[in-house]
C-alpha cells in the first residue's frame, strides 16, 4: 500500500456487517477515471456524491459505466432483505468481475437506503473526503478497502430536535446541521419553531408573529437564576422561502422536517404580537413583550374559538410549507402549560362548563384534540410532548416521551406511536462532564458513554407495545447556546453515540462494547474536524468554549429512570 494511502473501516454508526472481500485486491482507489453509473431512482444520491465527493477529491465523477464506475442501483432484493432504508455496498472490484464489472456497487432498498450507503462510502474514503476542497498533494490515492457492507437501521425515526426559538439558528446553520445529520444517518429534524422567547416562521396572514414576535430586546445570560443579561437584541426568523429551501435540502438527504408550533403554553411571543390570543380577562396582555428570560411563562393561550381559528390559519400555511411527502407529522407541543390563568379566567371557566370537560386539564385535552382532528382531516398526524396524555390522548396522536419513559410506555401500551426522547438520557443541553469548566452547566452529567448506553425501548415492554416505538430523538434546547459553536459543543460528539443507538442493532446497554465505540471515535473525531465541527474535545472544553462566571443549573447524581 503506498504510504500516502489511508482508509477507514471504523464506521459510525456501526453497520449490520462489514466483511473483507478476500477475492478482491486489498484496496481499490478512486481516480480521474472514476465515473458514476446512476440507475433509475438514484439521481439524488448521484448528485450528492458528485457535489460532495467531487468537491473533496477534485475528481470529475462524470457519468459512465464500466470497470471504474461507482454503480448506483435501487434493488428489490435489497429491499426485501433489508428494507427501503437498507443498502449493500461492495468495494474493490476493479473489473475483476466480483462487483459485476464496476469498482464500487452500491445498492439501496430504496432511494433513502442508497443515500445512507453513500454516507458509508464517504466514511470509507477517510476524513479528507469530508472536506469541501482537496487538501492532499496531487497524486493522492483515494483508497477504499475491499469490503462488502450490509446495513439497515434499527429505528425508522432517528431524530434531532433543534430549539431555534430560544436562540435563532440562521438558515445556513440549519442546512449545515442537516449535512451533519446525514453524515450520521439521522432522518428526522424536529424544528421547535415557536416559544415564549421567539416566533421563527413567517406567517403571511399574521405578519406580526415575526414583525414583533421574532425578536427580543435582551436575553438572560446563563440559567434563569443568573443575574447576568446579554444586552444585545436577539432575533431572526425563516421566510417561507427559507423554510421551503430547508425542507427541500432535507428531502434531498432523505431527512423529514417536522415543524413544531407549540400550543397552548410556550406562547408568549405570539401573545406579545397579538394580545387578543392571551387571557385578557386575567392580565393586560397588551403589556407583554417577547420573553427575555428562561423557564415556563405563565402567559398561555386563551381557550377561545377565535384562538383556535387563528392557529388553524397558522397551520394552513405550515401545511403548505411542510408537504407530507416525507412525513405526515406536525408537532403541536402541548408541554408545560401552566393552568393558573385558566383557573383565574371567567372565560376559561365558562368554557370548561360549556364543554363539560371537568377541569383545566380537560380543557388542555380539548385544545389538543381539536388540532388532532383538524390535522387528521387534512391527512396529517399530530405529535405532541407527553403532557398531551393528561386529560386523555387524542385518538390518532403520537407522543414525544420527554419526561422519562413513562409517558411513552403508557402511550405505546394504548396503541399510540411514540418517539423516545427522555430528558434524563438524551437532552443534549445537559452537561457532558462534571468539571467546573463546562460552559453554563445544566442538568445531569450525560457523558458520551452515557448516551452510548441509552436504550430507546424500555426493558420489559411487550412486543406489541414495543412495535409502537417509532424510534428516538436527541433534543437540543438552546437557552444557554447562543450560537452555532455552542450548539456544536453540546451536540457533538454525543450525537455520534446517539446515532449509533438509533441506527445500529446494539446489544442491551450493559453488553455494549464501549471500548470499541471509543476506538472508532478516534477516527470519527478526524471526520468531525474535516467537517468543521466545534465538538467538545475528550479532554474538556478549549478556553473559548468555556463561559467562566456564567451560572448554570447543574443537577447532582445519576438521573432517575422514570
Ligand atoms: C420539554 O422539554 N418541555 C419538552
Amino acid at each position: 500500500m503506498p504510504h500516502e494511502t489511508s482508509f477507514e473501516t471504523d464506521l459510525i454508526p456501526a453497520p449490520l456487517s462489514a466483511e473483507s472481500r478476500a477475492e478482491a485486491p486489498a484496496y481499490a482507489a478512486l481516480d480521474e477515471r472514476t465515473t458514476l453509473d446512476a440507475g433509475p431512482g438514484t439521481h439524488d444520491t448521484a448528485r450528492w456524491l458528485r457535489a460532495t465527493l467531487g468537491a473533496a477529491t477534485g475528481l470529475p465523477l462524470a457519468d459512465g459505466t464500466g470497470p471504474h464506475a461507482i454503480r448506483l442501483r435501487i434493488s428489490a432484493d435489497v429491499e426485501r432483505e433489508l428494507g427501503a432504508e437498507g443498502y449493500r455496498l461492495s468495494t474493490g472490484g476493479f473489473g475483476d468481475g466480483s462487483t459485476e464489472g464496476s469498482a464500487v456497487v452500491l445498492e439501496g432498498g430504496g432511494p433513502a437506503g442508497l443515500f445512507w450507503g453513500a454516507q458509508t462510502l464517504r466514511q470509507l474514503l477517510g476524513p479528507e473526503a469530508h472536506r469541501r476542497a482537496p487538501v492532499a498533494p496531487a497524486g493522492h490515492t483515494w483508497a477504499l478497502p475491499a469490503l462488502t457492507v450490509t446495513d439497515a437501521p434499527r429505528f425508522r425515526w432517528r431524530g434531532l430536535m433543534l430549539d431555534v426559538a430560544r436562540h435563532f439558528m440562521p438558515k445556513d446553520d440549519v442546512l449545515r446541521q442537516l449535512d451533519l445529520m446525514a453524515a450520521h444517518k439521522l432522518n428526522v429534524l424536529h424544528l421547535h419553531l415557536t416559544d415564549d422567547q421567539g416566533w421563527r416562521v413567517e406567517i403571511r396572514r399574521h405578519p406580526r408573529l415575526t414583525e414583533t414576535g421574532s425578536w427580543r430586546a435582551r436575553s438572560k445570560w446563563g440559567h434563569r437564576a443568573s443575574p447576568l443579561w446579554n444586552e444585545t437584541p436577539h432575533g431572526g426568523f425563516y421566510t417561507q422561502d427559507d423554510i421551503r429551501e430547508i425542507v427541500a435540502y432535507a428531502a434531498a438527504r432523505h431527512i423529514a422536517v417536522v415543524p413544531e408550533i407549540d400550543v397552548p403554553g410556550h406562547s408568549q411571543a405570539a401573545i406579545a404580537a397579538y394580545p387578543e390570543l392571551g387571557n385578557t380577562d386575567v392580565i393586560d396582555t397588551t403589556a407583554l413583550s417577547v420573553w427575555d428570560t428562561w423557564g415556563v411563562s405563565p402567559n398561555v393561550l386563551a381557550p377561545t374559538d377565535s384562538v383556535l381559528r387563528f392557529y388553524e390559519e397558522v397551520l394552513e400555511e405550515v401545511l403548505e410549507l411542510f408537504p407530507a411527502t416525507l412525513t405526515p407529522f406536525v408537532h403541536i407541543g402541548g408541554d408545560e402549560c401552566p393552568k393558573d390563568q385558566w383557573r383565574a379566567s371567567a372565560t376559561a371557566q365558562a368554557r370548561i362548563k360549556e364543554l363539560g370537560v371537568g377541569d383545566e386539564d380537560g380543557l388542555q385535552s380539548w385544545f389538543i384534540r381539536h388540532f388532532d382532528r383538524w390535522l387528521a382531516d387534512r391527512g396529517r398526524r399530530l405529535i405532541g410532548w407527553d403532557e398531551i396524555l393528561e386529560g386523555g390522548l387524542a385518538p390518532g396522536a403520537a407522543v414525544s416521551s420527554w419526561r422519562g419513559y413513562a409517558g411513552g410506555i403508557t402511550a405505546a401500551e394504548a396503541g399510540h406511536d411514540v418517539v423516545m426522547c427522555p430528558e434524563q438520557q438524551v437532552y443534549l443541553d445537559h452537561r457532558q462532564a462534571s468539571g467546573e469548566d463546562e460552559p453554563m452547566p445544566i442538568g445531569y452529567v450525560r457523558t458520551l458513554a452515557d448516551v452510548y448506553r441509552f436504550e430507546p425501548v424500555p426493558p420489559g415492554l411487550a412486543p406489541e407495545a414495543a412495535a409502537h416505538i417509532l424510534g428516538t430523538q436527541a433534543n437540543v434546547w438552546t437557552e444557554v447556546m447562543e450560537n452555532r459553536a455552542r450548539v456544536d459543543y453540546q451536540t457533538q460528539p454525543r450525537l455520534a453515540a446517539f446515532a449509533e443507538v438509533a441506527w445500529s442493532r446494539l446489544p442491551a446497554p450493559e453488553a455494549r462494547d464501549l471500548a470499541d465505540f471509543e476506538r472508532r471515535m478516534e477516527g470519527h473525531y478526524r471526520r468531525l474536524d474535516a467537517l468543521g465541527v466545534d465538538y467538545r474535545p475528550p479532554a474538556g472544553p478549549l478556553p473559548w468554549q468555556r463561559r467562566p462566571g456564567v451560572q448554570g443549573r447543574p443537577i447532582e447524581g445519576a438521573p432517575p429512570i422514570v
